[in-house]
């Protein structure tokens, strides 16, 4: 049985620690697990990922929105389509959800054009279920290791990022389920592999 489970949240939510330890627990479990990060896991992907967080470019929103788009389309492609076509569960550090929360509503370009971009490089690869890791910006950036030009627009575009999700959450409550972050990471992950084990 295939399942793309996407990790969404604002930074410093603990989602790629998540991500292993539900990996681990899956597998355990007998289970066939890929996870991916986005930006990245795939060598264009990456080389587009350099472009998108190093600090030495200049980078408008739309160019921005539109390379995102284009290593998830990459991703997509090369990785996550024939993993879930194996019958894997696919675990996703971040996926189309964060660029609908920090290009479509964080930047101002708007969920419907922002969607619309993505959905042509997708081909229909969407998440299954999205894990809202939730938290609130001041927590989220005190709590973050790695600044990248994106995280270091600070607190107000974060605030309204993690608003975003919110809002994401509450137009797709099927898809979306909350997971409160101001937790241990035991505590969210037994509570995110009960989630998934209900999808499987
Ligand atoms: P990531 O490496 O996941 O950083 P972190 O571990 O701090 O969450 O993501 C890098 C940055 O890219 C992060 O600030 C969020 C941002 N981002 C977008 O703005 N749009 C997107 O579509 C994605 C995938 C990430």
């Amino acid at each position: 049985m295939s399942l793309y489970v996407a990790l969404e949240g604002i930074e410093g939510t603990g989602k790629s620690t998540l991500s292993r330890l539900l990996a681990d627990a899956l597998r355990q479990e007998g289970h066939e697990v890929l996870t991916v990060r986005e930006p990245g896991g795939t060598p264009a992907a990456e080389s587009i990922r350099h472009v998108l967080l190093s600090a030495d470019y200049q980078v408008e929103p739309w160019t921005e929105a539109l390379l995102f788009a284009a290593q998830r389309a990459q991703l997509a492609a090369e990785v996550i389509r024939p993993a879930l076509a194996g019958g894997a569960i696919v675990i996703g550090d971040r996926s189309v959800y964060s660029s609908l929360a920090y290009q479509g509503i964080g930047r101002g370009l708007g969920l419907d054009e922002v969607r619309t971009v993505n959905e042509a490089g997708l081909a229909g690869t969407w998440p299954d279920l999205v894990l809202w890791m939730a938290l609130d910006a001041e927590t989220g950036l005190a709590r973050e290791d790695v600044e990248d030009r994106i995280s270091a627009e600070g607190l107000e575009f974060l605030d309204v990022v993690a608003r975003a999700y919110e809002h994401l959450a509450g137009l797709e409550p099927d898809r979306f389920v909350r997971v409160d972050a101001g937790r241990s990471i035991e505590e969210v992950a037994a509570e995110a592999l009960k989630q998934i084990r209900s999808l499987i």
